[in-house]
């Protein structure tokens, strides 16, 4: 397998990324939509092997939200087609190069075999001890947030929880991310700047890389590129940079 020379230690622990611009790839080339997302899926494989080869912990990518149920029928129903694919071809390499894949998100709406597949594909990873690849599917930061205070709610009803220990740390203990570091980075593809619910609670203290480039253009090389010039910003969490203090 090809090797990079990227240093570990310029890493950020967690990258997740907001892969969208799948239908304009497709609208440059006077193509179907389903063009662009088919051209997404070849993204995802390249980014995830350049995640493996680089050494990453934590990679999350973004891959259909709760609110993207709105498209078109045969839109919703084409990228659920790809899901079937990517899950049947490609869970064999993941397990074989030592990652381990999960989804977060809502489990109660994807087509049975769908979640079958999700199920099996976390089961045969889930001692993998290398990069850890977590898919966003059917999700939304809001609905997460709100599921995290509705089940606290329903533990001080019954008198299990003390109100008075809802702290932050806490509260991102009932959240679907909470084996996951907070993410270092959040990036973009596809030239919006926004997060279109993504992460919502745990990007407080991201950085945010917005970058014009398509989904389905993103290289290897931009990714690497993207993910070590994260290491040259001074993240200050509020404080004051050390050498800033008189
Ligand atoms: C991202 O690409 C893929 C998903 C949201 C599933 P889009 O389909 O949003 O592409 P654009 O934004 O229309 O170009
Ligand atoms: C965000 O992209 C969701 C995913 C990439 C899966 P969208 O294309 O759905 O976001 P909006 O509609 O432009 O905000
Ligand atoms: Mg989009």
């Amino acid at each position: 397998m090809p090797r990079s020379n990227v240093s570990i230690a310029d890493l950020p622990r967690h990258v997740a990324i907001i892969m969208d611009g799948n239908g304009r790839w497709a609208r440059k080339r006077h193509l179907p939509r389903a063009a662009g997302h088919v051209a997404g899926v070849s993204a995802v494989r390249s980014i995830v092997r350049a995640a493996i080869d680089v050494g990453l912990e934590n990679l999350t990518l973004y891959a259909f939200s709760s609110e993207n149920w709105k498209r078109p029928q045969l839109e919703v129903n084409h990228l659920m087609g790809l899901f079937r694919s990517y899950f049947r071809e490609d869970v064999d390499e993941l397990v074989e190069r030592n990652v381990r894949m999960r989804i977060i998100g809502n489990r109660s709406r994807a087509a049975p075999d769908i979640l079958v597949m999700i199920e099996d594909g976390e089961a045969r990873t889930a001692r993998n001890t290398g990069l850890n690849l977590t898919f966003a599917f059917d999700y939304g930061a809001q609905e997460e947030i709100a599921a995290a205070a509705r089940n606290m709610a329903l533990a001080a009803a019954r008198g299990q929880l003390d109100p008075s220990n809802i702290t932050p740390e806490f509260f991102a203990l009932h959240l679907s991310t909470r084996d996951l570091p907070d993410p270092d980075l959040i990036v973009r593809t596809g030239g919006e700047r926004r997060l279109s619910n993504f992460l919502l609670w745990q990007s407080a203290y991201a950085e945010l890389a917005f970058l014009d480039t398509l989904w389905p253009d993103f290289s290897r090389a931009e990714f690497i590129d993207t993910v070590t010039a994260y290491a040259q910003r001074e993240r200050r969490f509020g404080a004051v940079a050390p050498e800033a203090v008189a």
